[in-house]
């Protein structure tokens, strides 16, 4: 077993945000079908907008997410997750003047062949539940 300590981590400015991503930050190779990241929000900040091809799952790990996609935004509170579609763009917002907002997410590439890049196969099928 492997832990990580987010409070370790070495974050990279990105706009207004702070990322961390594991691939830069642990020694994965190929072991995961997926990448990582933490990233924190500064109170008042908004992620810069987003768009990209891989599905991602975010979980807020301290403060309160306001998450924004074509159809609205959506309060995401501490301990709660939010999935993003691939190519939904998004943009995370922390409305709060004191408190920061850190995110865990984990992104991959579409398991379907369809939503595929062309000349990139997908990471796998999914298991069975
Ligand atoms: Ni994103």
């Amino acid at each position: 077993m492997r832990t990580f300590d987010s409070g370790k981590s070495t974050f990279a400015e990105v706009g207004p945000i702070q990322v961390a991503r594991w691939e830069q930050q642990y020694q994965f190779g190929t072991t995961l079908p997926f990448g990582a990241m933490w990233y924190t929000v500064p109170p008042g900040a908004s992620s810069v907008r987003d768009c990209h091809p891989e599905p991602e799952l975010s979980i807020v790990v301290a403060g309160t997410g306001f998450v924004e996609v074509a159809s609205g935004i959506t309060e995401v509170g501490v301990g709660s997750a939010f999935l993003l579609d691939s190519e939904e763009a998004h943009i995370v917002h922390n409305r709060t003047e004191d408190g920061s907002l850190t995110i865990f997410s984990a992104y991959w590439m579409p398991l379907d062949d369809a939503a595929a890049p062309a000349g990139q196969a997908p990471v796998g099928e999914p298991a069975d539940v």
